[in-house]
C-alpha cells in the first residue's frame, strides 16, 4: 500500500486548515493510500524552538516522509505567508527530505488578498527541499465550516480540490514511470 503524509502546519487547535488536510486525507484512504497525518501540535516546542534536528520525534516524522510515496503540505496564511511554526520543523527536517516526492501544497486565507501566498512563500520552501510541487490549493475560510464532516462547502473549490487531488494521485500511482526533475 502507497503511504501518504499529511503535514498540517497550524497551531491553532480548532484548524481550519487542519479540517480540511483530514478531509483530503480520508478521501486518499478511500482510494486505498496509508494516510499518516503529522501536525506541528504534536512537536515537542523545545524541539522547535533550539531546533533539535536529531530528537526522536523529529526523526519519526522525517522517516515518516522519507518513507511516503506522496506529501500533502498545508498551513494557514499568517502575516502574508505559510506559519512560522511550519518553518520552524521545516528547517530541522534533513535538506533535501522531499526529493522526488510529489507534493500538494495547501493554504487557508481569511481574504483574497494573500492568494500568492502559496506561489510566494509555500511552494519555493517546498521546492527547496525538493518536492515536486502540484498547482496547489488556496481556500478562503469562507469556503470552509469546520464543523462539517466535509469541511469544503464552496462548489467550486471542492470540485478544484477533487481534481488537484486527482492530479496528485496521478502522480504518486506513477511516479516510478516518471522521471522527476531533481534540481
Ligand atoms: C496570526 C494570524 C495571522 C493571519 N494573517 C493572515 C493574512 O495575512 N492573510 C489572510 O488572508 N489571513 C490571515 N489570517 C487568517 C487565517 O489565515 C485564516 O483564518 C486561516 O484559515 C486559519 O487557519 P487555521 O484555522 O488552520 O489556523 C491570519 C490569522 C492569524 C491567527
Amino acid at each position: 500500500m502507497r503511504e501518504i503524509v499529511v503535514l498540517s502546519g497550524s497551531p491553532s487547535e480548532f484548524s481550519r486548515s487542519e479540517k480540511v488536510l483530514k478531509y483530503l486525507g480520508s478521501l486518499l484512504e478511500q482510494e486505498h493510500f496509508s494516510v499518516t497525518h503529522i501536525s506541528v501540535k504534536d512537536v515537542p516546542y523545545e524541539d522547535l524552538f533550539l531546533g533539535k534536528y536529531d530528537s526522536p520525534a523529529i526523526n519519526e516524522i522525517a522517516s515518516s516522509i522519507q518513507n511516503a510515496q506522496g506529501v500533502v503540505v498545508g498551513s494557514p496564511v499568517y502575516k502574508g505567508a505559510y506559519s512560522g511554526v511550519l518553518k520552524a520543523l521545516l528547517d530541522v527536517l534533513p535538506q533535501d527530505i522531499l526529493q522526488h516526492t510529489p507534493v500538494l501544497p495547501l493554504m487557508t486565507g481569511g481574504s483574497m488578498s494573500h492568494l500568492l501566498a502559496i506561489e510566494y512563500t509555500l511552494k519555493p520552501v517546498l521546492a527547496t527541499l525538493k518536492g515536486y510541487n502540484l498547482k496547489g490549493l488556496y481556500l478562503l475560510d469562507s469556503q470552509i465550516d469546520k464543523h462539517k464532516e466535509n469541511p469544503i462547502v464552496d462548489v467550486g473549490i471542492l470540485g478544484r480540490t477533487k481534481k488537484q487531488l486527482y492530479y496528485f494521485i496521478e502522480l504518486v500511482n506513477n511516479q516510478d514511470a516518471i522521471v522527476l526533475p531533481s534540481y
